[in-house]
């Protein structure tokens, strides 16, 4: 099986990781200092986000210099170290590489909007207002919130507009134009002969546009496949281009010239599944990172079944699926599913226990979002305090910075994390939810966590078996992973117990009870448990 198939990934956000020189924000060496810990846990890919040089108005999502790492997360030296060390100990580093757009900042964007005639005039989006003086496009700015601000931004010198799918700053790169592509390919092939094992695309269903279209709102297409709570979706001409395909299997073959890498694709918008099972089919990206799973995630086993069971079989053997329950872009698993909730902290552990089993047993690649293992929630941040672009515009909302604050390692002033005041927030949970408190707790989710990926990697069915789903209660979600033997996963997702009256008899593997390792005929699945059976017959 591929590596990036059966491998454990863990999504490092790297201001936020480990602060190694006392600056507040994280940085490369922080990370390096933490290789063993990833060894510790079981993980075998690391995915980073961006770490290149950035004015950080998107926080490392607007690059100004594609092959330079930025000096707040240390230089091109560090990197290569850690990159060697981490292979010493066998673990791949994936990195995070926005080709979508660049900051405005960019040489190449400055270049570009010096006049209508330099050499690269041509390397972004430029278009001349409608005759009313309107922007091209009624396209809106991914990133304008409510506020629906347009994605087409004007600029008195060329007296043109630019295109920026996310904030201005951010202006989206040509793709159409021959000598932007190369230099893209110039860049991975920069990296790629550094020796990352991959790369996770940003934005990657966005490079090439149709810029005569405008914007529609449409009919809820996911509502038939997964509940929604939106009521209609944008149709754009931004996503899914042919062009776009096509690319793609070119970055692919590309990336398959060099042995063993992995290509990750950020694919969204509202066409959900679809466009994932577009972005993976064979000669495509080996992975689509599965946003909507994450969005769709709610506190109630039917509806899990029924989001899991149609992206199963949607991928069956035609591409490869990924899960993921927590990103830099969305809130953290735990607060979201526990808001309104009346649950102690108890339960709260095993309702991070319950949504963790589900994580490492499905069929599928799994993300882990630094902090998930320890249990980390969304950290409160005061309007003074708020970092995030997008949560500026969304504000009284929460944008995305409760869920990238700082990782608690322990329950000092700064958690561990930094000796100085960190860039956000450090949540005042980090006296009990921290690494070091949680290593010594046998019980810990942090243990949970490596016990599951231990037993992931133990049983081949967990890694490559089919899955089959089973009926047994409506609050239940359960499933039996196959290959020589079997193994059943049973999530009780409610607070009662339920009497199971299976034939299932087996060895239970783990769960977030203490536990005897037998059952007979008739046995009992606790509040919110998550048990794994080893079956005795297929
Ligand atoms: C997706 C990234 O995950 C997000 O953090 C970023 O703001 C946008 N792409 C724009 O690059």
């Amino acid at each position: 099986m591929e590596w990036w198939k059966e491998g454990v990934f863990y999504q490092i956000y790297p201001r936020s990781f480990k602060d190694s020189n006392s600056d507040g924000v994280g940085d490369l060496n922080g990370i390096k200092e933490k290789l063993d810990y990833f060894n510790w846990l079981g993980i075998d890919a690391l995915w980073i986000c961006p770490f290149f040089k950035s004015p950080m108005v998107d926080f490392g999502y607007d690059i100004s210099d594609y092959d330079a790492v930025d000096p707040i997360f240390g230089d091109i030296e560090d990197f290569k170290d850690l990159l060697e060390n981490a292979h010493k100990k066998h673990i791949r580093i994936v990195i995070d590489q926005v080709y979508n757009h660049t900051s405005d900042q960019h040489p190449w964007f400055i270049e570009s909007k010096s006049s209508r005639n330099n050499p690269k005039s041509d390397w972004y989006i430029w278009k001349d207002p409608k005759p009313d003086g309107n922007p091209p496009t009624n396209w809106i700015s991914l990133f304008s919130g409510e506020k629906e601000e347009s994605a087409w931004t004007w600029d008195e010198n060329r007296k043109q507009y630019y295109l920026h799918l996310f904030a201005k700053e951010q202006p989206d790169l040509n793709w159409q134009n021959e000598n932007v592509r190369k230099a893209v390919y110039d860049s991975m092939r920069f990296w790629l002969d550094l020796g990352v094992d991959g790369f996770r695309f940003d934005a990657a269903s966005h490079f090439y546009k149709n810029l005569e279209r405008d914007l529609i709102k449409g009919p809820q297409i996911k509502k038939s496949l997964f509940e929604s709570s939106r009521d209609n979706c944008y149709w754009d001409p931004f996503t899914a281009r042919p062009e776009t395909l096509i690319e793609i299997e070119k970055i692919r073959k590309f990336m398959d010239s060099y042995q063993d890498r992995a290509s990750i694709g950020e694919i969204s918008s509202d066409m959900g599944l679809y466009l994932y099972l577009m972005f993976t089919i064979p000669g495509r990206f080996n992975i689509a990172f599965n946003i909507d799973f994450l969005e769709n995630l709610s506190f109630n086993a039917s509806n899990l079944r029924n989001l899991v069971s149609t992206l199963d079989y949607f991928f069956g053997s035609r591409a490869w699926p990924s899960y993921v329950t927590g990103n830099h872009d969305n809130r953290r698993i735990l607060s979201r599913m526990t808001d309104g909730m009346n649950v102690d902290i108890e339960y709260k552990k095993k309702i991070s226990k319950l949504f963790a089993t589900m994580l490492l047993t499905l069929r599928g690649t799994p993300f882990i979002y630094y902090g998930e293992e320890i249990g980390m929630e969304d950290t409160y941040i005061p309007r003074d305090k708020i970092m995030d672009p997008w949560g500026k515009s969304l504000w009284p909302k929460p944008g995305r910075d409760p869920s990238r604050t700082p990782m608690q390692w322990d329950s000092s002033k700064y958690a561990g994390f930094s000796n100085v005041e960190p860039w956000l927030p450090i949540n005042e949970n980090k006296s009990e939810i921290n690494v070091k408190a949680e290593m010594e707790d046998p019980n810990s989710i942090l243990h949970f966590y490596k016990k599951l990926i231990h037993e992931r990697k133990t049983h081949e069915p967990l890694k490559s078996g089919t899955m089959q789903f089973l009926n047994i209660d409506d609050d239940i979600l359960a499933y039996k992973r196959e290959s020589d033997y079997a193994i059943t996963v049973i999530l009780n997702f409610s607070d009662k117990i339920k009497v199971l009256d299976k034939n299932l008899k087996g060895q239970i593997i783990l769960s977030n009870y203490a536990r005897s390792d037998k059952y007979g005929e008739q046995f009992e699945i606790r509040p919110f448990e998550s048990m794994i059976i080893k079956n005795d017959h297929r």
